[in-house]
């Protein structure tokens, strides 16, 4: 694993527990959310219809489009209800030096 792909995008107060942030790398929007204390990132696009997640909300450790209602696992990417039947992508996240940092170049474990 490399830690030069870690890119810093957020205080680390900058995320409520039960809240999510959008954050943007290199024109690459991002879901940054912190459930249970513990902070997930996943790609704001919806597999279904290409529509940011962004739009809608969290449901626990979900986040579910407003389009068509499908809910995501922040932890796994996989959906949970139909139409989407495509997974999104997720990526590492870790909090250093009072920061949350995203690697968009790797998945989360
Ligand atoms: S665009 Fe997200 S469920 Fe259809």
């Amino acid at each position: 694993m490399s830690e030069a792909a870690f890119i810093a995008v957020a205080s680390a107060d900058a995320v409520p527990e039960g809240r999510f942030i959008k954050v943007v790398i290199d024109e690459r929007p991002f879901i940054l959310a912190q459930v249970d204390g513990r902070f997930y990132a996943v790609e704001d696009n919806c597999s279904h219809e290409d529509y940011p997640l962004s739009y809608g909300c969290l449901d626990g450790d979900r986040i579910k489009c407003s389009l068509h209602g499908s809910r995501f696992s922040l932890v796994t990417g996989e959906p949970l209800d139909e139409p989407a039947e495509e997974p999104i992508r997720t990526h590492a996240v870790k909090v250093a030096d009072g920061r949350i940092w995203i690697d968009p170049t790797r998945p989360a474990d």
